[in-house]
C-alpha cells in the first residue's frame, strides 16, 4: 500500500523517473466520470427539476414519517404508532425499504464495479501492469512481462469507428490478452507515452505498425486538441475570479503575488517562480460553451504564445512557459521591472521631445526587428499601453495578442485601441506601414499627454507650438492616412529620426 502511496505523491509532483518507469491513467468510466463530474457541477434548471422531483417522491411516500418512527424505535421512546398515522406508515413501509434498500445495493454494487476498474498503468522495463489507486483499495496488479508478449496489436469491435473504442492489445503467451480500450487513456500526451514505453521496453516484441498512428501524437502538432481534452473537466474556480495572493499553479511551481494589469481576456499577475519574479499572463477560457468556441479561444491562446516562442530580441518581453490550467491559459513571461510609457505619463504628465526621440530610436529598433523576419510580424496593437519602460532604460515591447505572421492575414476583425489603428486596419488589412502609424500616434501622445485623434494625420506641434518641425513632420508622416504617404518602412523613419536636428533647419 505504502508503496503505491508513494508513487502517485512521486507523480503527482512529476517527478517520477520516465528512466524505470511511466505511468498514465487508466480510467475504464472515463466518459461517463466526465460526464457525471459536468452534471454535478454545471448549475441547469433540469437537475433542479430532478432534485424537486426526487424530494416530492419521499414526501408522497411518506418518507418523513418513516425517518421520524425509525429514529423514535432507536431511541426506545416509541412502542408503535396508533391512529390514522400508523396506517399509512404501515402501507407505505414496505415500498419505503423496498426503495432505500434498492438505492443501497445499486450504490453498493457500483463502488464495487468501480473499485474493482484500474486507475492507471504502469509500464516498466519488466512488463506492464495495472495500478489501482482507489480512495480505500490501493495495489499493483500482476505484472505482464515483456517477455511473455509476443504481439501489440490493435482490435476494432465490429461496428465501431471512433479509435476511442478501438483496443490496443498485448497478446499474452501464457493466457488471455490484455487489452486496453484507447479511450480510457485520456491525453494525447498519455497515448504517446505508452507508444515511448513500447519502443523502449518491448522492443523484441513484434508489433503492428497501426499502433503507431494511433498512439503518436498528430504531425503538426497543435497544442489546441490536447488542451481541448484537458477543459472537458469543470472548473473548479469561479468564473471571471482573479487569483488571490498565493493561490499556487502548475503544481506549486508559480505562487501569486499580485495583480497588475487587467485586459481583455484577463488579467497579468506578478508571480514567483521559485526565487525569480515572473509574470503570469492569464486567458479565461469559456467553459459551457460550443467546442467550436473553445477551440477557437484556445487557438488564440496558442497563436499568442507561439508568436511569443520565435521571437527573440532583448527589447521584446521573453516567454519562459505556457500552459492550461482550470479553464484558464497562462503566459509564463519575464518581468519587465518598470511602468508602461501610459501610466508614466500619467504619472509624471507629458513627456519632453529629447526623451521622446531617445525613445521613438528604441521603438524603430523593435519594429525593425519585427518587420525583419520572415514572415515579418505586425503587432496591431503598439500603443503605450503595451510598451514598458524599464527602470534600466530599457524599452520593451509586450501583448501580443492581436499579432500576426503577415503572410496570414485577411482576417476582417478590428483590433487594437482605436486611436492608434490606421484605416487599413479598421479595414482588417494590417500591413508592417500599421504599426507604423501607431508609432507616430504614440509619440504624439507622449509629446502631449493626449491620444491622438483616431484616423487622423496627427500634428503635435499644433498643440505645443515648442515642438520641432522635424519632430512635427515625422510624426505627420507616420500618421499619413493614406499608405502612399506615410513611411513605408521603419528603416526610413528611422532615418528621418537621426538626421531629425540636421532636416530640423531644412524644414
Ligand atoms: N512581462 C510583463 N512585465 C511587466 N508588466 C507586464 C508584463 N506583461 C504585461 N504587463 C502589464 O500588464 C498589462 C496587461 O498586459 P497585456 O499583455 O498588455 O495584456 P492585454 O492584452 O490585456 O492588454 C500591460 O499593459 C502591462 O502593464
Ligand atoms: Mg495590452
Amino acid at each position: 500500500m505504502n508503496q503505491v502511496s508513494r508513487l502517485f505523491k512521486n507523480i503527482n509532483n512529476n517527478v517520477f523517473s520516465v528512466d524505470s518507469e511511466t505511468i498514465v491513467h487508466y480510467r475504464h468510466f472515463y466518459h461517463l466520470e466526465n460526464w457525471l463530474q459536468q452534471r454535478f457541477t454545471e448549475k441547469s434548471s433540469k437537475k433542479r427539476i430532478y432534485i424537486l422531483a426526487m424530494v416530492a417522491l419521499f414526501f408522497f411516500l411518506g418518507g418523513p414519517l418513516f425517518v421520524l418512527r425509525t429514529i423514535s424505535i432507536l431511541l426506545g421512546t416509541s412502542t408503535g404508532s396508533t391512529g390514522e398515522i400508523a396506517a399509512i406508515m404501515s402501507a407505505n413501509n414496505s415500498i419505503l425499504i423496498y426503495y432505500f434498500l434498492s438505492l443501497v445495493s445499486a450504490a453498493g454494487l457500483g463502488t464495487i464495479i468501480y473499485q474493482s476498474q484500474p486507475t492507471h498503468l504502469s509500464l516498466s522495463q519488466d512488463g506492464i501492469r495495472y495500478i489501482y489507486n482507489h480512495l480505500f483499495y490501493k495495489a499493483r496488479g500482476p505484472l505482464l512481462e515483456w517477455k511473455n508478449i509476443n504481439n501489440i496489436y490493435l482490435e476494432k469491435p465490429n461496428g465501431k469507428t471512433s479509435p476511442d473504442d478501438f483496443l490496443l492489445c498485448f497478446n499474452n503467451v501464457n493466457g488471455a490478452p490484455l487489452k486496453l480500450k484507447l479511450g480510457s487513456i485520456p491525453t494525447v500526451d498519455e497515448r504517446h507515452r505508452i507508444l515511448k514505453g513500447i519502443n523502449t521496453w518491448a522492443t523484441k516484441v513484434a508489433r503492428d505498425a497501426e499502433i503507431i498512428g494511433f498512439l503518436e501524437p498528430p504531425a503538426d502538432h497543435s497544442y489546441t486538441e490536447l488542451w481541448l481534452q484537458a477543459l472537458s473537466a469543470p472548473p473548479k474556480r469561479e468564473k471571471l475570479k482573479p487569483l488571490i495572493e498565493g493561490s499556487k499553479l502548475k503544481d506549486g511551481d508559480y505562487t501569486v503575488l499580485n495583480a497588475i494589469g487587467v485586459g481583455g481576456q484577463g488579467t497579468a499577475y506578478l508571480s514567483l517562480y521559485q526565487t525569480e519574479q515572473v509574470v503570469l499572463k492569464e486567458f479565461i477560457l469559456p467553459v459551457y460553451v460550443d467546442i467550436s468556441v473553445r477551440k477557437s479561444s484556445l487557438e488564440r491562446f496558442e497563436r499568442e504564445a507561439k508568436i511569443l516562442q520565435q521571437l527573440d530580441h532583448p527589447q521584446v518581453v521573453k516567454l519562459i512557459d505556457f500552459f492550461i490550467e482550470d479553464h484558464r491559459g497562462y503566459l509564463v513571461l519575464e518581468h519587465i521591472d518598470g511602468l508602461s510609457l501610459r501610466q508614466k505619463v500619467e504619472i509624471k504628465g507629458k513627456f519632453d521631445e529629447a526623451f521622446v526621440h531617445e525613445l521613438a530610436k528604441q521603438m524603430c529598433v523593435i519594429l525593425k526587428y519585427l518587420h525583419g523576419l520572415s514572415p515579418p510580424v505586425v503587432h496591431r496593437d503598439f500603443t503605450p499601453d503595451n510598451l514598458i519602460f524599464r527602470n534600466d532604460g530599457v524599452l520593451k515591447l509586450v501583448d501580443f495578442n492581436v499579432a500576426q505572421q503577415i503572410e496570414s492575414t485577411a482576417t476582417g476583425t478590428v483590433v487594437g485601441k482605436h486611436a492608434y489603428l490606421p484605416p487599413e486596419q479598421f479595414r482588417g488589412k494590417p500591413t508592417t506601414q500599421s504599426d507604423i502609424y501607431a508609432l507616430g500616434a504614440t509619440l504624439f501622445y507622449l509629446l502631449t499627454g493626449q491620444d491622438p485623434e483616431p484616423i487622423s494625420v496627427s500634428h503635435p506641434k499644433q498643440i505645443l507650438p515648442e515642438i520641432s518641425s522635424a519632430m512635427d513632420y515625422i510624426i505627420a508622416k507616420a500618421t499619413a492616412i493614406n499608405e502612399n504617404d506615410r513611411y513605408f518602412t521603419v528603416g526610413e523613419l528611422e532615418t528621418d529620426l537621426a538626421n531629425e536636428y540636421l532636416s530640423n533647419q531644412k524644414l
